[in-house]
């Protein structure tokens, strides 16, 4: 587990009290987010969205044959205003597709009204993880390796402005979960001693 550096990220950590917050997952696909996420809202107690099955139930569709039938654009559209409306009920543990945190009004959102937890994996783990499905539009054209190793010199630099970084490996999800758990202590407490601190 690896929080973002002090400066950038301590003080404005300690400021946020995450307490009442939803709790977003993001980062590539294939890094957990979805398996994670629920065995994370089940150990705090907390209703879990996944945003992909959100989108599926809204349009009656699966993911592939949204992007075959209506194209990403309008993925990513749908995609928007379900995290916004997934945003406005109570505090839940909310799975988000790997395109979501790419999407800047979806960040300033999140950034809002939730607390943005980045599940960061290497390629090797990805790539394992995605082909055991085959269920990503984004991986059915191409070199899958290839693809993925794009996404993230995309992507990581912007999943990095995720209030918490948390590694996740080859091992049992339930090690990510205790790894969230104990991030989201110690920015609570970060966040009491500042609150203690800024009162004397
Ligand atoms: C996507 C990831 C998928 C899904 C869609 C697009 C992406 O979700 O939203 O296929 O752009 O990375 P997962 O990250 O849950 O696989």
């Amino acid at each position: 587990m690896k929080s973002k550096p002090e400066a950038e990220d301590g003080v404005a950590a300690a400021a946020v009290d995450y307490g009442n917050r939803t709790i977003v997952l993001v980062g590539l696909m294939g890094a957990g987010k979805s398996s994670v996420g629920r065995r994370l809202a089940a150990a705090l107690n907390l209703p879990f969205r996944d945003a992909d099955t959100e989108i599926e139930t809204a349009s009656n569709m699966t993911i592939p044959d949204f992007f075959e039938l209506h194209g990403e654009a309008a993925f990513r559209e749908g995609e928007r205003k379900v995290i916004a409306r997934l945003l406005e009920e109570p505090r839940h543990v909310l799975a988000t597709g790997g395109g979501a945190f790419m999407d800047p009004e979806t960040r300033r959102l999140i950034a809002e009204k939730g607390c943005a937890i980045w599940l960061r994996a290497d390629l090797d783990v990805i790539y394992k993880r995605c082909m055991k499905r085959n269920n990503r539009p984004l991986l059915k054209s191409g070199n899958p390796r290839e693809t993925l190793q794009r996404l993230m010199n995309e992507r990581y630099p912007v999943y990095a402005e995720a209030d918490i970084i948390v590694d996740s490996g080859d091992g049992p999800h339930e090690i990510v979960v205790d790894k969230i758990i104990s991030a989201l202590a110690t920015s609570a407490s970060e966040g009491h001693l500042h609150e203690n601190a800024g009162n004397e």
